[in-house]
């Protein structure tokens, strides 16, 4: 799977429904996008220091004369330092899914559940891709602190940023009522 294919929504299995769902069962349910909401407020924060990076770097004059250099160069690696935790942060996320709410959906939701889990793993893997690339910039930046460095950590962060937003999306939205319904712990 591609990133662009990840995107695609038409090719994104539906989940069964649960008629008998309980109110306390989808709020329930619904605790999964609140969980993936902190994600995107940790996303929504590295794209602020990005945007103030490029500021400083378009328009030195914003900052000092005498500190421009060196305060562009500890952005930068500030920049880079948020990328990488963001990598480890949404890593340890999708490790928690994969051992143990997943199991638990596909023990029971059944084979009618089966291709939504299905593909949730493999939007898992084209993310775990896209971790690795920009976790890999990131180290970069922090190293080396250029601006080739900083547009490759930016290029990859915004690849992993739309990819992660899209794959919370159809996450939140399709396992709502089987993780309320089926009592799985999130
Ligand atoms: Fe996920
Ligand atoms: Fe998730």
């Amino acid at each position: 799977m591609t990133p662009e294919e990840l995107e695609d929504e038409g090719a994104r299995p539906a989940p069964p429904s649960y008629p008998a769902i309980t109110r306390a069962e989808r709020a329930h349910g619904r605790r999964l996008a609140a969980i993936h909401d902190m994600y995107r407020a940790e996303l929504d924060g590295v794209q602020r220091l990005l945007v103030h990076v490029r500021a400083a770097q378009a328009d030195p004059s914003l900052v000092a004369p005498a500190v421009a250099g060196t305060a562009l160069a500890r952005n930068m690696a500030q920049f880079g330092t948020a990328c990488g935790r963001d990598c480890a942060l949404l890593q340890n996320h999708h490790d928690i899914e994969e051992q143990w709410m997943f199991p638990a959906l596909a023990e029971r939701g059944g084979s009618a559940l089966a291709p939504v889990i299905r593909r949730l793993k493999a939007e898992h893997e084209v993310i775990h891709r896209l971790i690795g690339a920009l976790h890999e910039a990131a180290q970069a930046l922090v190293a080396d602190r250029g601006p080739a460095a900083l547009d490759l950590c930016t290029e990859r962060f915004a690849a992993l940023d739309r990819a992660i937003r899209s794959h919370f999306g159809y996450e939140e939205r399709a396992l709502e009522e089987p993780l309320g319904a089926l009592r799985v712990p999130i």
